[in-house]
């Protein structure tokens, strides 16, 4: 059995002022299909796609308790029940978020093999991304801790890196040499020239018990926070609200930095791998990957609502509320909501959740 675990809960803070506490990137349109990020997600993995003897399950979406409607009511609308939504009353982050979907998945003393989806990718070939997950459940069910790793094209400092080593028995997967998350610039530049990095695409794939495992040994105070806000959780329909009270008490951390560092370099018995996917992943973090991916006028403006460029290149304008007009204004980015607008040089943009800082703690 196959169960998809959707992460849902982060704010998005780069992608302010589109991107709000109760409207987070997750739940937003933002991809050309006329799917919220969400959506998409939940519809990436399909039952055709599965190997013969495999069962896929509904999928488990781990999000806020503050967007649980919305949350429910965008996967109603593409006909997706969840098999669970798991709401956490406060965000501690990755590595809290899956354990608890692992708790949640042997409950009744099955052990499905985990797929981790961060709802905040764009896949242009979801069929791609089948296949390569396919390639992995063999490993996963061997014990596995499976990574999906992306042909870097910039030294971003966002992302994890992973340096493949050798192949593992006559499969496409590769043995882990090094797991580094969120490097400074300069070794990011390092790994992009050495040709043997790969960007941690943010999606795992290991048995639930796998999981558990590894927080034991790495986390575990994580674990049994985990555990008992788990067991102090109650469930209503569709949701099951994990104990506030427990939950807060969980220290905060993500899956890069939890397990998947201290994992590669334990190293005693490489569970590790990663595959190579190529299916047109990005993360569209922030606004510079939304120009990119975007559909561009001849000028290069990727343009959304009602909006008038004039001599204006290179640009990203959306108008949600007011209509927008720019001229002469070259690699610039402006977004209006009903009571915020952004207004940014593309080259500044990774300073975007700074200045979300800074409003935040002058209230
Ligand atoms: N349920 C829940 N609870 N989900 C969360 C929480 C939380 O507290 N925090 C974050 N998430 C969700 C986010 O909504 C997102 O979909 C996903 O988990 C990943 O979290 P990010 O905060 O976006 O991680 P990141 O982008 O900094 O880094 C990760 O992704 C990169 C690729 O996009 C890492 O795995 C990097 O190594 C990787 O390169
Ligand atoms: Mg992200």
């Amino acid at each position: 059995v196959l169960l998809p675990v959707i992460l849902c809960g982060g704010s998005g803070t780069r992608l302010w002022p589109l991107s709000r506490e109760k409207h987070p990137k997750q739940l937003l349109m933002l991809g050309g299909d006329n799917h919220t990020m969400l959506q998409s997600t939940a519809l990436r993995i399909t039952c055709d796609a599965m190997p013969d003897g495999w069962k896929l399950e509904h999928p488990l979406v781990v999000g806020q308790e503050e967007c649980r409607f919305m949350t429910a009511e965008q996967l109603r609308q593409v006909d997706m029940t969840a098999s669970r939504i798991l709401l956490e009353p406060v965000g501690r982050n990755t590595a809290p978020a899956l354990t608890l979907a692992a708790l949640a998945a042997v409950e009744d003393g099955n052990d499905p093999v985990l797929v981790a989806m961060p709802a905040d990718h764009v896949m242009l070939h979801p069929e791609v991304f089948c296949e390569t997950l396919a390639q992995g459940l063999p490993l996963a069910m061997a014990g596995r801790v499976m990574t999906f790793g992306i042909v870097p094209t910039a030294p971003e400092t966002g992302y994890g890196y992973i340096r493949c080593g050798k192949p593992i028995n006559a499969t496409p997967a590769q043995e882990i040499m090094s797991f580094v998350e969120k490097p400074d610039i300069e070794t990011a530049r390092r790994y992009v020239a050495d040709g043997n990095y790969l960007w941690n695409s943010g999606i795992f794939m290991m048995k639930a018990s796998t999981w558990l495992k590894q927080m034991d040994r790495f986390r575990p105070d994580i674990l049994a926070a985990c555990m008992m806000a788990m067991a102090q959780s109650t469930t209503d329909h569709d949701f099951t609200r994990i104990d506030k009270e427990a939950f807060v008490d969980c220290p905060s951390d993500s899956i890069d930095y939890a397990v998947m560092e201290r994992l590669v370099s334990a190293d005693e018995d490489a569970i590790g791998a990663v595959l190579s996917l190529d299916a047109g992943w990005s993360d569209v973090g922030a606004w510079s990957a939304l120009w990119e991916i975007g559909d561009k006028d001849k000028e290069g403006n990727v343009l959304a609502g009602d909006v008038l460029a004039m001599d204006t290149r290179n640009s990203l304008v959306r108008a949600e509320n007011r209509m927008v007009a720019c001229i002469g204004m070259d690699d610039t980015v402006v977004v209006e909501t009903a009571d915020a607008v952004l207004v940014a040089h593309r080259d500044h943009l990774h300073l975007v959740k700074d200045a979300v800082a800074q409003l935040k703690s002058a209230g």
